[in-house]
């Protein structure tokens, strides 16, 4: 079959709440997962992935409250190709107006021989009695042989071939550890769509890992060769060293349409904010390099170069900073600015509020205005996403004051909220950052490991806000928590209770065996 007879309609998947959420330390809540979903759907997905409704009662009701909210897109939900997975799945999905099952077994000899101990027949029966139970809840089924890349071509087509018999209607191959070349990947894609019988009967799809930086080209490599899906995430968030990017790709798409002419439904100016929005959620900050989202993607230092961008923008400028929703840093309000104006200003960065969040959000700005002369964009959009991944925190910070400077001890007098019951104590460190966190330690006693505290300036001036990172890791469990301040001290204190209360989140998840996909 030939690539020209089938749509240039690309389908994107995103599975930045499934398999997004599975890379180490970005574990998110019910709300924050309902506010990427809001986004995802704002973005234009075809897909969203929702989650992994067996592996735990968070992600079950993940899935369903998902379900319920995101009208437009198909909701998919995973699971292995046991009974009780479809089964936990397809009930998750019940609200759902366009149900997906995406169910996976692995298929190459090394996954069959010493991950699940089944023999190729066994696997192969799997493949079928899955596929079917599967189809008896929605018309809508995804099969994947996982480690697809490395699995034996005779076998992966009597796979292929069985799940489409079964009623599969996607098959998506994944490059499970990143191993795949581009070539190589796009072949398989290709041998597929030649050599299985019924390959006419299925959209094929990419799910590349990025092991070896080359996700993206797998996946652009895969639907050249045919693949009318792609499985991506948002900044490339996944295990590991991630899945394919989501932005990169449709940037990609966009911008070589001259050499390869697919379309996808994307609106492209959502994604600035969309990957804004998932680096404060899950804390995995985006690198300054990174392409499309990174801050420096855009930012031209060498002066031929600002020069040549003078002259014509397309100089040095393969694609707009608007077409991917980057506008300038605009001064925008200060301490004289009212409520109507801070609304409006709320609704042209794109959040949408309620009542009560605004309030809060709009007090919030009133003390921040008092501290900092110059307001921009991006300090609301700093303090927006501090609100909002506060949501239903169970420890909440009140108040910090601290003693620092050249003569020791160190000294931070803390007050948190913990259940609606105000604490403070007053702890002292080496130096003051170690202080604030001590004082939290004693006011909430726990034993995780700091793993990583970063901090960033969210804007240029000495009074700009800290954006700060803590991960901790408890168990084998990490999490990312942030929070942002015009005191770095204050940001420092607030990230590592947002570490904190996730921990609490993620405690409360209980995984099976062998989830990891
Ligand atoms: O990487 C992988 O193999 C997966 C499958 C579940 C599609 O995530
Ligand atoms: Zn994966």
């Amino acid at each position: 079959m030939s690539t020209d007879k089938i749509s240039n309609r690309v389908v994107i998947f995103d599975t930045t709440l499934r398999d997004g959420e599975q890379s180490p330390g970005a574990s998110m809540t019910l709300d924050e997962k309902l506010r990427i979903a809001e986004m995802l759907e704002e973005l234009g997905v075809d897909v969203i992935e929702a989650g992994f409704p067996i592996a735990s009662d968070g992600d079950f009701e993940a899935v369903r409250e998902i379900s319920k909210l995101i009208r437009t897109p198909i909701i998919c939900g995973l699971a292995r190709s046991g009974h009780a997975d479809i089964e936990r799945a397809a009930e998750a999905l019940k609200p759902a107006k366009r149900p997906r099952i995406h169910t996976f077994i692995a298929t190459s000899p090394l996954h069959m021989k010493f991950k699940l101990q089944m023999e190729p027949v066994d696997v192969h029966q799997a493949v079928v009695d899955s596929v079917t139970q599967a189809r008896n809840h929605t018309d809508d089924v995804d099969w994947s042989p996982e480690d697809g890349s490395r699995t034996d071509p005779d076998f992966l087509c009597r796979c292929v071939e069985s799940a489409i018999k079964a009623g599969a209607t996607c098959i998506n191959l994944p490059d499970t550890v990143g191993y795949a070349l581009p070539e190589e990947f796009g072949g398989l894609i290709r041998m597929l769509r030649e050599r299985v019988p019924n390959s006419d009967k299925a959209i094929f799809s990419a799910h590349c890992h990025n092991d070896l930086g080359l996700a993206v080209a797998n996946s652009l490599a895969a639907v050249e060769a045919g693949a009318r899906q792609v499985e991506c995430t948002i900044n490339g968030l996944g295990e590991r060293a991630g899945n394919a990017a989501l932005e990169e790709i449709v940037m990609a798409l966009g911008t070589r349409n001259d050499l390869m002419p697919f379309e996808t439904a994307i609106n492209t100016e959502v994604i600035t904010r969309i990957s804004r929005l998932v680096s404060t959620i899950t804390g995995f900050t985006v690198q300054p390099n990174k392409a499309i989202v990174g801050a420096n993607a855009f930012a031209h230092e060498a002066g031929i170069h600002q020069d040549g961008i003078l002259k014509h923008a397309g100089t040095y400028e393969i694609m707009t900073p608007e077409s991917v929703g980057l506008r300038e840093s605009k001064l925008v309000m200060g301490k004289h600015s009212g409520r109507h104006a801070f609304r409006e200003k709320i609704k042209e960065l794109g959040y949408v509020l309620g009542d009560n969040a605004v309030q809060d959000a709009f007090r919030r700005f009133k003390t921040l205005a008092d501290k900092k002369k110059d307001l921009y964009d991006e300090d609301i959009i700093a303090l927006i996403d501090d609100e909002v991944i506060r949501g239903n925190d169970r420890i909440k910070f009140v108040s910090l004051q601290v003693v620092c400077g050249s003569v020791g001890p160190q000294t931070a007098e803390l007050e948190l909220d913990i259940d609606g019951k105000t604490d403070n104590v007053k702890a002292t460190g080496d130096g003051p950052v170690d202080a604030t966190f001590n004082a939290i330690g004693e006011l909430f006693p726990h034993v995780a490991n700091l793993q990583l505290y970063q901090v960033h300036a969210v804007t240029k001036g000495t009074d700009a806000q800290a954006e700060v990172t803590v991960r901790l890791e408890e168990n084998g469990k990490t999490v990312n928590g942030q929070g942002a301040d015009t005191d770095t001290l204050v940001a420092s204190a607030r990230a590592y209770v947002n570490a904190l209360n996730k921990l609490l989140v993620k405690r409360a998840k209980t995984a099976p065996q062998a989830l990891s996909a």
